[in-house]
């Protein structure tokens, strides 16, 4: 029987690169995203696409958030462009852009919807990182000051503050493998220095956070890879466990690489020789400066099976995938959430999950997606059960509310439960988007029946 907790929050995502477009609007400072599109001659970015317009949220939340009402969502997960709040990233303040996040906060509750802020979803302001960004440890003084400025200003009306979205993907690929903003290709080294100094940005701001409002809770949002059994005996659980969280060959892209050196205070001992390397110079006061947060983020879209042994299980040959080619695996649902309870034992909430499918307006005008109704009936319902099983997870944000520019694939992939034509920016509600009202509205009951996957 699937259930979930009667308080279980319901909601959507999105983030303030991919979809508010305004990129110059009312004194809004460039980020990495806008200059990684518009340089090189729009090669960085599949068809050239960039961000100046994206969906027009920012001229056009009411519209959206109405839809949001229509559809039964109780919790909104935004990004703050910090740009355009702080143009230069340290300098002045800019009143207009903190007066576009007031309207929308306010909107959001006059409809009764949760929001919930993210301060950084990857759009670093272009002044930081012409000092270096990420690699120069005086962006942790410029993300406290901003978060301060975040926290006095919402506080009131916000209750729930994430700091940092996917390090893991802005260090990894923005640093490493440079196909994401600033699109630098750097050492190893220079990766875990990223990642060192996101987790004191993280530490300061927390602090900074609750100096101004004690009782909001201040999570971090990240990814990686993560391992379930093929076959659920103790056995199986147990490698994948340790599967999920081996850093001795590939490191970067993990949970722990960033949350032990915020919980722990430490990286496991067996870690990678970069890392541990890194890790060795760290001085003791950084490690005192970590702050473990009130919650965790956790992003999840796929995993990779493995045997009793730990070793990955390839998948059978046609093994669904999206759009993007991502498999389908809904068991990583069910042990994700558990193995990062039994590392950190801290609450959580799953703060992205959906997929891209190639969404499209029928002749009858709707846009029916029955792919993506039976991946979140598959993955929801294996929510439940490490719900049941006794994992603390508070609420589900789909990712993502409306389509939206997908990073270096541009507007070509569609993670929407609304779709919209990036010509006339017009919203139609896909076939999904009255399904999860559905399963918002009956608290996933609805799970327990097979879906209708025509046109609901
Ligand atoms: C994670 C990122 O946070 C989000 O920005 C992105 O669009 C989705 N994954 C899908 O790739």
């Amino acid at each position: 029987m699937v259930q979930f907790p009667r308080d279980f929050l319901w909601g959507a995502a999105c983030a303030s690169f991919q979809c508010e477009g305004a990129w110059d609007a009312d004194g809004k400072g460039p980020s990495i995203w806008d200059d990684f599109c518009h340089e090189s001659g729009g090669k960085n970015i599949k068809h050239g696409d960039n961000g100046d317009v994206a969906c027009d949220t920012y001229h056009r939340y009411r519209e959206d958030i109405a839809l949001m009402k229509a559809h039964g969502i109780r919790a909104y997960r935004f990004s703050i462009s910090w740009p355009r709040v702080i143009p230069d990233g340290d300098g002045a303040i800019n009143e207009a852009g903190l007066q576009y996040y007031d309207n929308l906060v306010d909107a959001l509750i006059e409809s009764g919807i949760e929001p919930m802020i993210t301060l950084y979803h990857w759009d670093l302001p272009s002044a930081l990182q012409h000092k270096g960004g990420w690699l120069n440890r005086d962006i942790v003084t410029a993300f406290e000051r901003y978060a301060r400025l975040i926290a006095e200003r919402f506080a009131g009306r916000v209750r729930c503050f994430m700091t940092l979205n996917e390090p893991q993907c802005a260090a990894s690929l923005g640093y490493g493998i440079g196909i994401h903003a600033p699109g630098w290709k750097l050492s190893g080294e220079c990766v875990a220095r990223v990642y060192h100094h996101m987790a004191l940005a993280h530490s300061a701001a927390q602090r900074a956070i609750k100096a101004v409002a004690p009782d909001v809770r201040v999570g971090v949002v990240c990814c990686g890879r993560m391992a379930y059994p093929l076959v659920d005996t103790p056995e199986g659980r147990e490698a994948a466990y340790r599967a999920s969280f081996d850093l001795s060959e590939e490191w970067a892209f993990s949970y722990n690489v960033f949350l032990d050196s915020l919980i722990w205070r430490r990286y496991d001992d067996s870690a990678n020789a970069v890392l541990r390397r890194f890790a060795a110079e760290i001085p003791e006061s950084d490690c005192l400066l970590m702050e473990t947060p009130d919650f965790l983020g956790m992003n999840i879209y796929n995993g990779q099976p493995v045997d009793e042994s730990g070793r990955p299980v390839p998948f059978p040959a046609g093994n669904p995938s999206t759009a993007l080619k991502w498999p389908v695996t809904p068991e990583v649902m069910h042990y994700a959430p558990m193995h990062l309870h039994r590392r950190y034992g801290l609450p959580m909430i799953i703060t992205e999950n959906g997929l891209s499918c190639n969404d499209k307006v029928f002749l009858d005008g709707k846009v029916h997606d029955p792919d993506r109704i039976d991946f979140l009936h598959r993955y929801l319902t294996n929510l439940s059960m490490a719900i049941a099983e006794g994992t603390p997870v508070m609420g589900y944000l789909h990712w993502s509310f409306l389509d939206n520019f997908e990073w270096a694939d541009g507007y070509s992939e569609r993670f929407g439960l609304i779709h919209v034509d990036y010509e006339t920016l017009q919203r139609t509600p896909k076939d999904s988007a009255r399904w999860y009202a559905q399963v918002i509205a009956s608290n996933g009951d609805v799970l327990n029946e097979v879906p209708k996957y025509g046109c609901v």
